[in-house]
């Protein structure tokens, strides 16, 4: 599949990375309004593909996306030390207008994957500018806080993350909900399994847990200034999905109305993800507190979007 990244920073030039190495993509087109390092990051990709796949890498300019399935939108300011990603919004809306109307007028249809923060309502406000059915404006969302959760976990309980099943939905951001109710590793209770294994999930355990996936974007940006590769590799996942037609269950960001209670506003949740977007929607078993959480995250969300003039 032939994909276009928008954006040739550090978030757009890791997805290129990731897509060139993995073999996810069959060709990958990275356009900036910055032509010179559009062409040093391709060229640099483009040397590591002989290493690891077959995959064209090369700079170009939007005519070059004829015949892209997948758009990925990482183009933008990023976040400064100690800035909120909701901060960004009105930096990156004006950006995302020049944009969308660019990319639509080469590809009638793509699926466009957001990466710009904040990506909840960047995937809101490419929903709306491009006209686009919802399922086929996919924002990053959370999928990376999830990798962070599982990974986390899987230290504590020190076994593989590929066998935890847990998830964090609502916004990429700091009203995010770890899903702690409905954690499993394989197919027993997660509670039920730290026990078993002798490391239970204290209150503790959990609070550290926690503190570490809402605020590792904050701890990572102080310490090198930017997060690029794990959100690199969330949306070459997302890309492998709907490249292989896989129908995998990613958490990923969405304006929908099929979950009551949470319409018209883009947030994460568990999602199948195929080659036409995003086929179905998930609200998985949640606590009280967890649901109540989830709602807030919504309205903080609803807020923000609302008060845009789109
Ligand atoms: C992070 C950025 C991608 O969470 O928001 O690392």
């Amino acid at each position: 599949m032939k994909v276009g990244i928008i954006g040739a920073g550090m978030v757009g030039s890791s997805v290129g990375f990731a897509l060139a190495i993995t073999g996810y993509a069959s060709e990958v087109v990275i356009i900036d309004r910055n032509e010179v390092l559009a062409i040093a990051q391709a060229e640099d990709i483009a040397h590591a593909v002989p290493f690891m796949s077959a995959t064209r890498v090369r700079a170009g300019g939007y005519a070059d996306l004829a015949g892209a399935g997948i758009v990925i939108l990482a183009a933008g300011a990023s976040q400064k030390p100690g800035e909120t990603r909701l901060e960004l919004l009105g930096r990156n809306t004006e950006v995302f207008r020049q944009i969308v109307g660019q990319v639509l007028a080469v590809v009638s249809s793509p699926i466009f994957l957001v990466a710009s923060n904040p990506v909840d309502a960047m995937t809101f406000i490419t929903q709306r500018l491009s006209g686009l059915p919802p399922q086929r404006v996919i924002g990053s969302g959370t999928v990376l806080d999830t990798a962070r959760f599982r990974s986390l976990i899987a230290r504590h309980l020190n076994i593989s993350p590929q066998s935890i099943h847990a998830d964090v939905i609502g916004e990429h951001g700091d009203s995010e909900v770890l899903v702690w109710e409905s954690a499993r590793a394989s197919s027993v209770d997660l509670a039920s399994f730290a026990e078993q294994i002798g490391s239970p999930l204290t209150e503790a355990v959990r609070a550290d847990i926690d503190d570490n996936v809402r605020n590792a974007a904050y701890k990572i940006i102080e310490g090198k200034g930017a997060t690029y590769y794990g959100i690199g590799a969330g949306i070459a996942r997302i890309v492998r999905a709907i490249a292989r037609d896989e129908g995998a269950v990613l958490t990923v960001s969405l304006v929908t109305d099929h979950v009551a209670g949470f319409e018209q506003v883009a947030l994460s949740l568990p999602r199948v993800i195929g080659a036409d977007g995003v086929v179905a929607d998930m609200l998985p078993d949640l606590s009280q507190n967890e649901h109540e959480a989830l709602k807030h995250s919504a309205d903080v969300l609803k807020r923000i979007t609302d008060a845009l003039q789109l």
